[in-house]
């Protein structure tokens, strides 16, 4: 039993190995995204449950791109029927949908679709699930580091004046609270260019179960270690 206080808020996810899952199973790589949508379902209703705040997926990378068309042709359209069909399961839970990422980088219709979803969720006040899609956390800072130059130069903040806080507002994130704990399956231990800035203190675990068959389960698995780990910010223990 995890009491409410030491639950994460903000649960961050890089959603992988779902290629090697559909290997093992000796199927194609598709057939593992596929499986690796149903995974999005249960854990996105685990962790509404759960009353977690945020749940963010990294869903698609900036350099996913350099898939074979074929992959990325079937990724955009498992994400077009994503957010048609989850748009009732997103209601009746009360979520708010996000999304981060250089969203003008994706095919209209996804873009489109996205911004259906995100405009009819805006007033839920439930878990926000934020998708990390065309994502990058150096281009954010970069993205961020062009919007500050340009407020300096229009002259409505002076360079002075930059701190983090003041950067913070500059990012894809501005409105979020840093994860307090980054899960990652398939097993790798990178970041893969995700959220950069914001994992600074994140709490990382990592499981070689691969995204098809990550289950409620496992996420609890992943939270009971979370409860139990000391984090200090750099300071010595309380
Ligand atoms: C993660 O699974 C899904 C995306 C990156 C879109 P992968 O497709 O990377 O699966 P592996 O890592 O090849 O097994
Ligand atoms: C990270 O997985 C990106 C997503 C889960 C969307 P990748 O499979 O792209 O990462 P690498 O290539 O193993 O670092
Ligand atoms: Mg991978």
């Amino acid at each position: 039993m995890i009491e409410n206080g030491c639950l994460p808020s903000h649960i961050a996810i890089i959603m992988d190995g779902n290629g090697r899952w559909a290997r093992q199973q000796g199927f194609a790589r598709f057939r593992g995204h596929k499986q690796g949508a149903e995974s999005v379902r249960e854990i996105t209703r685990e962790c509404s449950k759960k009353q977690i705040k945020q749940l963010t997926l990294y869903a698609f990378s900036q350099e996913n791109w350099r898939r074979p068309q074929r992959e990325i042709n079937l990724l955009m359209g498992l994400l077009k029927n994503y957010l048609v069909n989850e748009r009732k399961e997103i209601k009746e839970n009360n979520i708010r949908l996000t999304a981060i990422g250089r969203i003008y980088g994706l095919p209209e219709d996804v873009q489109r679709e996205l911004t259906i979803s995100i405009e009819e969720s805006k007033n839920n006040t439930g878990m926000v699930l934020c998708l990390a899609l065309n994502y990058g956390g150096r281009s954010e800072i970069v993205d961020a580091a062009k919007n500050i130059a340009e407020s300096v130069k229009l002259g409505k903040i002076t360079t002075e004046e930059i701190t983090e806080e003041i950067f913070k507002k500059y990012l894809y994130t501005c409105d979020m609270a840093d994860p307090d704990l980054l899960i990652r399956t398939g097993g790798e231990m990178r970041v893969s260019n995700f959220l950069l800035w914001e994992i600074s203190y994140t709490e990382l675990w990592v499981t070689p179960v691969c995204w098809p068959d990550f289950k409620k389960v496992h996420l609890e698995e992943a939270i009971y270690d979370y409860a139990h780990r000391e984090r200090r910010f750099g300071g010595l223990r309380a």
